[in-house]
């Protein structure tokens, strides 16, 4: 059995076509996530391994994508620190006693993560038992600039106030915490691949909103402690939104393919992380909301952009939004399929 195209593509080897998913491929957009979602809260699901796993599954058949992303969340793995983790009906997730000072981060107990998200774990398991050959199954985690962006501010943030002062107010605080989300995150991926995730995607969704020497002094250790403790061989994607200006470090800090949005030119973006790692994107998920006939130039121009090189996964430049006809992302995945077949 060759090795699937994603997996190749992250190792920058030749493929027949350019493999493509979609974050946020399982979730809202789908009415069978949406009948799933009205009958249980949404750490349940993720809690059942059997639920997460079906949840996991439903695109793979229905839009023909060259990965499956594993159903879980960037703050499961803040919930074992007692910080109140919910997901209260329409307002996104929220942190009930949010972590702002020196003695709040003392405070933060010891993770043993095994114990804690064994559930995400059993999902993995099952989900690769179930998957075709050709499509691997990508393990996540939220990096630690994001995951303590929300565990400071209690919530999502528009400026990042609280996070930006406890950095450079509490700086040995800030850096305790990362080092405390940077272990456990990288043993809770660990756990994803040891279960069996063959690739796996470092979400820094939020890093956008750093000066360059801020992501330097607070952030770039930790990502890049935590990218070096990963299980070697096991290919890394890394992730992040508005970071035009933070390309080359975020490429410093680590992974083998750099996840880019749509805000930056593809090709640009490669020449500026260098072209010994991949990229993955970057299509602008509102294009979908338009009928294919209307997304199809944007997504000729990146395929262009990336002239069949190796080392490029199409994906979105962040996740499917909620109001995406189904029948336009499966639209999507069969135009890079056709559009790039060599
Ligand atoms: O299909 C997939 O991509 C797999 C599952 C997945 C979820 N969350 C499920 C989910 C993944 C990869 C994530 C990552 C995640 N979670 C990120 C990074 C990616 C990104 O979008 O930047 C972030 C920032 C979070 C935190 C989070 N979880 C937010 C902000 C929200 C609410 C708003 C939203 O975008 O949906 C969640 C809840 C969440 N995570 C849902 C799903 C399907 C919706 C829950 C519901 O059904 O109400």
């Amino acid at each position: 059995m060759p090795d699937p195209p994603l997996l190749l593509a992250a190792r920058r080897k030749p493929t027949s076509f350019t493999p493509v998913w979609l974050m946020r491929q399982a979730g809202r957009y789908l009415p069978e996530y949406r009948s799933l979602r009205a009958r249980h809260g949404f750490l349940e699901l993720c809690k059942t391994p059997q639920v997460a796993a079906e949840v996991t599954l439903q695109p793979i058949e229905r839009l023909g994508v060259d990965a499956a992303i594993l159903f879980a969340d960037i703050l499961l793995i803040v919930e074992p620190l007692g910080v109140g983790l919910e997901f209260a009906k329409g307002e996104g997730p929220v942190i009930r006693r949010p972590v702002r000072s020196e003695a709040d981060v003392a405070r933060l107990p010891t993770v043993d993560v095994a114990s804690a998200v064994g559930f995400v774990f059993e999902t993995v398991r099952l989900v690769t038992r179930t998957l075709p050959a050709r499509v691997p199954l990508i393990g996540f985690a939220g990096a630690p600039f994001t995951v303590a962006s929300y565990v400071v501010e209690g919530g999502a943030s528009r400026d990042y106030l609280a996070t930006k002062r406890l950095m450079r107010e509490a700086p040995g605080a800030w850096h305790r915490l990362l080092t405390i989300l940077a272990d456990a995150t990288a043993a809770y991926l660990n756990g994803q691949i040891a279960a069996g995730a063959a690739i796996v995607q470092l979400f820094d969704s939020w890093v956008g909103a750093l000066a360059p020497d801020d992501y330097r002094e607070f952030v770039l250790p930790h990502t890049r402690a935590l990218i070096a403790a990963l299980t070697p061989r096991t290919p890394v994607i890394h992730f992040g939104t508005g970071t035009g200006g933070l390309l080359p470090l975020l490429r410093e800090a680590g992974g083998d393919v750099i996840g880019l949005d749509w805000r930056v030119d593809l090709d640009a973006a490669w020449r500026a992380v260098g072209d010994d790692v991949g990229v993955q994107g970057n299509l602008d998920p509102v294009a979908l909301l338009s009928p294919p006939k209307t997304f199809e130039a944007s997504v000729r121009a990146i395929l262009r952009r990336a002239a069949g090189r190796p080392g490029h996964i199409f994906n979105l430049g962040h996740g499917v939004l909620e109001s995406t006809p189904v029948e336009h992302v499966k639209a999507l995945v069969d135009m890079v399929h056709d559009v790039s077949a060599r």
